[in-house]
């Protein structure tokens, strides 16, 4: 029922394929790592983040079906960590079919929210759960017609996409041509299928991340939740965020039901970021992350298991504890600029307060929106919280070399 876990780069090694090697894996990695699991770490590049601190890594493109079936076959995995949407999702499925490896948390989950079509028709249509008004369009002339009927303002998002990436706030119908064709270039296929959504009002919005894990007495999957995550976004990229989101008893039933509902829709075991915007106590579905959340990162200074630690222990079959210690918050820290080899310092300065700490992601190439790091601060309040991680992350300063 359990996992046995043998001995890294030995034949009884527990081996575990992460694909997609960024800052969140690093993360997940470590935490692996600490409980004596072989890494097999995958990225498009060389030296990606968790490739630095697994015991082997691979460079390859994981949306080619056939390289992605010989590293399979290569490593042999007990464990596939999908880290990223683009992926060739349907060797994940046919794996899982064949019972060649777990996918985490399951082939239904990887495949689903790598589309927002997929994710968005389960949650509305198939669980009926409350989400913004939308429609897909696939030409030009759909696209005008889709959104005169949602309206204005809305939202345009490539539906293979991520990051808010080719996605734009459409206001008015003049605004409607730039922005298929901003999606078109933005999305991961050209010519792609996009959702407009209707804009929802929302007071603010808040990442739940829900746990789905094994009990240790009877093996039974339970959901844990951890409390709620408020943020911001700029552009479709969070900048900041904190834990805990004041907010009413009712939206976080409200946001807990959505969120069970939801994971147990996609199954498996491990995390999920699940995205919910709130007005009073009403909830609408975002959308969901089957992986940690990068708005979780403030979890590493809130929680005695962060969402990385929740992650690794759920996948593995073990025990999870969502309890949060301290109030907190994280801070993103961008290249600024866009240049290889780059260099960090105002460290001693950042790290001067003893409630705040830094990760330095390790990329080896930066642009200038591309996150490189991340400051945290602990503090009584999420307002003090917010305010020192801030200055933490701007105290951090990027060079040249
Ligand atoms: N229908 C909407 N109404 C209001 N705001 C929205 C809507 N859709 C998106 N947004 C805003 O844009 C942000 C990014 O949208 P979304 O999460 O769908 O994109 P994404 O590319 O998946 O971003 P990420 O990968 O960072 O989660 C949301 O967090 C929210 O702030
Ligand atoms: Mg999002």
């Amino acid at each position: 029922m359990s996992v046995t876990i043998g001995t890294p780069l030995q034949s009884s090694a527990f081996k575990v394929l992460l694909l997609g090697s960024g800052e969140l894996g690093k993360e997940v990695v470590i935490s692996l790592q600490r409980l004596g699991v072989e890494v097999h770490a995958a990225d498009r590049y060389d030296h990606a983040p968790a490739m630095q601190v697994a015991h082997y890594s691979y460079t390859l493109n994981m949306a080619d079906a056939e390289e992605l079936k010989q590293l399979i076959q290569q490593v042999k995995p007990h464990l596939i960590i999908p880290e990223i949407e683009a992926i060739a999702t349907q060797v994940l499925v046919d794996i899982e079919q064949q019972n060649i490896a777990t996918v985490i948390p399951s082939a239904k989950a990887v495949n689903l929210t790598m589309n927002r079509e997929g994710i968005r028709r389960l949650a509305a249509e198939e669980l009926g759960l409350p989400t913004s008004a939308y429609r897909f369009a696939d030409t030009l002339e759909s696209f005008r017609a889709a959104c005169d009927d949602i309206g204005y303002p809305n939202f345009v998002k490539p539906v293979m996409s991520s990051s808010g990436k080719g996605q734009s706030r459409v206001k008015s119908f003049d605004e409607v041509d730039a922005a298929w064709e901003y999606a078109q270039t933005g999305g991961r296929v050209n010519q792609g299928t996009v959702i407009v959504e209707a804009q929802i009002d929302f007071d603010f919005e808040i990442t739940l991340l829900t746990v789905r894990a094994k009990n240790a007495e009877t093996g039974e999957i339970e959901t844990q939740y951890c409390d709620p995550i408020g943020h911001r976004q700029d552009s479709g990229d969070y900048v900041e965020s904190w834990q805990p989101q004041a907010m009413t008893q009712a939206a976080l039933e409200e946001s807990k039901r959505i969120a069970n509902k939801v994971t147990i829709a996609l199954g498996g075991c491990g995390i999920f970021g699940v995205e919910l915007f709130i007005k009073g106590d009403q909830v609408w579905f975002s959308e969901v992350s089957p992986r940690p959340h990068d708005t979780g990162l403030v979890t590493l200074a809130s929680q005695f298991q962060s969402e990385f630690e929740l992650h690794a222990r759920a996948i593995l079959g073990l025990p999870v504890n969502t309890t949060r210690h301290s109030v907190a918050a994280s801070a993103v820290i961008y290249a600024g600029v866009d240049d290889h080899n780059l260099s960090f310092s105002g460290l001693n300065l950042a790290l001067a307060n003893p409630n705040t700490d830094l990760r330095l992601f390790g990329k080896p190439e930066g642009f200038k929106r591309r996150r490189m790091g991340v400051a945290t601060a602990r503090a009584e309040t999420t307002d003090q919280a917010r305010e020192l991680a801030l200055h933490t992350a701007t105290q951090v300063s990027v060079q040249q070399n």
